[in-house]
């Protein structure tokens, strides 16, 4: 039921009201609401959002499953949306962006997965040290990856790897709210033990006959109900009816490459809608990183490592402002004066002398000179 002006304020929304009110503050002194909450317990604040961690499962050796408890700024999601999650590491906080898994909701316990990556701070932060009682920031929910309120009759989800977390959550909500329609669900893996979410998705696919199920892994030959990397033959073989449907896919660069050369080639582009992961540290093409890098406002300068700019900037012990970490919200642009970078989103190379950059998705490919 939606609330209208004449029902009375629902008793938890009223108290998070008066606990978030600016005048609450004032009456509170300098620490304000959240500065006391806090010092009772760190999750309770009710202004900046925050979440504690109330399980931390272990199911495959490189990630960690987050069920996570919400504070009363926590807005809601529409699943197949993303948050920024903060933690503090040696003293700085950093920040990072994860798709929630959890079907999408009014209520505030969220899940998330976190996959160790070799140059991954704060996953790998997470992956090593996430356990009950962590409290962590939030941001808002972000991102048009979702999927629309009136539901498509027809879906096909599909997924590589760590890509599975938003499709995810859209397949447990459409399961909470007993959506009939036809949901086919291809998600690739290397093998059965690293495919995270393996044991509930045979469950949901179980008890509900309109999910059809399809693994493919791709280092297991005959483990899955298909086999291989995706093309344009096995799509028709696994769902010969997908130009029906509205397609949600999330991977690495080189799937939705695949996915929208196939949907191109059927005219098929508005029903393709895609989130991509970049991995930070994808070599440039080449494949040895060359040349230096300098951040000019900093008076540093690095060899390259290969890594995008933004992660070569921190490690030079520089913190330039950044929030998605996957090239969707811009937070992290800067002028680029010298050089060559590799976009890893898209794969082109851009010269120009003076330019702004995404520096969270930006390669060098040689001696590079950035204001930072
Ligand atoms: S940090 Fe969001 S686009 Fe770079």
């Amino acid at each position: 039921m939606t609330a209208t002006a004449t029902e009375p304020p629902k008793p938890r929304r009223m108290g998070q009201r008066i606990l978030g009110s600016g005048l609450l503050d004032l009456l509170a002194g300098p620490p304000g609401v959240d500065g006391y909450l806090e010092q009772i317990r760190p999750a309770w604040g009710v202004q900046d959002r925050r979440a504690e961690v109330i399980a931390a499962d272990r199911r495959t050796p490189d990630a960690v499953t987050l069920a996570l408890r919400a504070n009363l700024a926590w807005e809601g999601f529409e699943s197949g949306q993303f948050v920024q999650v903060a933690v503090e590491i040696d003293g700085s906080r950093r920040t990072r962006s994860y798709s929630l898994a959890s079907a999408a909701g009014p209520g505030r316990t969220l899940e998330l997965t976190v996959k160790a990556h070799p140059e991954g701070l704060v996953s790998n932060f997470l992956v090593e040290n996430a356990r009950p009682g962590m409290v962590l920031g939030l941001g808002p929910a972000e991102g048009d990856f979702r999927i629309p309120l009136e539901r498509p009759e027809r879906l096909l989800l599909i997924s590589a790897g760590s890509g599975i977390t938003p499709v995810m959550s859209m397949l447990r909500t459409l399961c909470a709210e007993d959506h009939n329609g036809s949901i086919t669900f291809l998600h690739y893996a290397p093998d059965p033990g690293r495919a995270i979410y393996r044991d509930e998705l045979e469950q949901i696919a179980a008890v509900h006959p309109n999910v059809r199920l399809v693994r493919s892994y791709t280092r297991a030959p005959g483990a899955g109900e298909a086999d291989g990397h995706f093309s344009r033959s096995q799509l028709a073989e696994i769902d010969p009816g997908y130009a029906a449907a509205e397609t949600f896919a999330c991977g690495p660069p080189a799937l939705l490459d695949a996915l929208r050369e196939a949907w191109g080639a059927e005219d098929l582009e508005l029903r393709l809608h895609l989130e991509s992961f970049v991995s930070s540290t994808l070599a440039p093409a080449s494949g040895v990183p060359e040349g230096s890098i300098h951040f000019a406002n900093s008076g540093v300068r690095i060899e390259n490592s290969g890594a995008v700019l933004l992660e070569q900037a921190e490690s030079a012990g520089l913190s330039p402002a950044s929030g998605c970490r996957m090239g969707i919200c811009h937070t992290c642009c800067c002028r680029k004066t010298a050089g060559t970078v590799r976009n890893l989103s898209t794969g082109q190379l851009s010269s120009n002398d003076a330019e702004e950059i995404q520096i969270c998705i930006s390669a060098p490919v040689g001696d590079v000179v950035v204001d930072l």
